[in-house]
């Protein structure tokens, strides 16, 4: 459980307090999952090239990761580059594609030293070298720490990882290793590019866009939402910490009464 005077310190803002009072702490989110969204949007709106809000974004992560180790979330997941996502201007792209190494290299011992186990999630294929292998080498560096999953969704659709997951159970049908009759909910799930982690519990929007955009499709079946007008760049402690308390003034009823 976090503890009440190291989030004081930490949500130290007058609003912040005013939240931080509601927070009930045996009631976090196990699992937060964000869609990063605006970032060009914010670039543009002060006349920079859209990477501008990309780098911008940086420091909204950093804080969220500390927010979130505060908070004692246990899986933290972000929208970093979509499967459809490619469509963009190829120097945008490219951009994006060297950002995330750089970022990565720079933040490892910090996350390391945090507890900060890093995963990835979507397909390897189609990414360049440099950056399958940055993240290869964090998930390899981290993978003893336990206080938060960082999970990073790369080169990430929802529609693509089901069909993954299909064609795995189907390849193992086909062979023999599994009878078609016995898939069931838990065994799609152990085939998806999640498998292991729970559900997301709360699922935040940035940007005011109200869709999935081919997020965590499976996962989010009954997920809350979250959404908020901030653009990515401008989201700190703050807005996480109101989404949580929201979060916790719903009643969830996964369809019973
Ligand atoms: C989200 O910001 C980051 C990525 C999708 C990589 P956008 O780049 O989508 O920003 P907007 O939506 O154009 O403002
Ligand atoms: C979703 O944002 C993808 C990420 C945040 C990485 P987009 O900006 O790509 O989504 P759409 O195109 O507005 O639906
Ligand atoms: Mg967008």
């Amino acid at each position: 459980m976090p503890d009440r005077a190291s989030l004081e310190a930490f949500f130290s803002s007058k609003r912040d307090r005013e939240f931080l009072a509601e927070l009930a702490l045996e009631r976090v989110p196990r699992h937060v999952a964000i869609i990063m969204d605006g970032n060009g949007r914010w670039a543009t709106k002060r006349g920079l090239p859209r990477i501008a809000g990309h780098r911008a974004g940086v420091k909204a992560i950093r804080e969220t990761i500390q927010a979130a180790l505060e908070l004692g979330i246990d899986v933290l997941t972000v929208y970093s580059f979509s499967s459809e996502n490619w469509r963009r201007p190829k120097d945008e792209v490219s951009h994006l594609m060297d950002l995330f190494v750089e970022v990565l290299e720079q933040e490892m011992t910090t996350l390391d030293k945090l507890g900060v186990r890093v995963r990835v999630i979507g397909r390897r294929e189609g990414l360049p070298e440099r950056t399958a292998e940055a993240f290869a080498r964090a998930e390899r560096q981290t993978a003893d720490n336990d206080r938060l999953t960082y999970v990073v969704a790369l080169n990430y659709g929802g529609r693509q990882e089901i069909a993954d997951a299909v064609r795995a159970i189907a390849v193992k049908a086909a062979t023999g290793q599994l009878d078609p009759s016995g898939i069931d909910l838990e065994m799609v799930a152990d085939h998806l590019y999640t498998a292991g982690l729970p559900d997301p519990d709360l699922l935040i929007r940035t940007s005011g866009e109200l869709r999935v955009s081919n997020f965590l499709l499976w996962q989010i079946a009954y997920s809350e939402m979250w959404v908020t007008s901030t653009l990515w760049p401008d989201f700190d402690r703050h807005d996480l910490l109101k989404a949580v308390v929201d979060y916790q003034r719903r009643s969830r009823r996964f369809g019973g009464l």
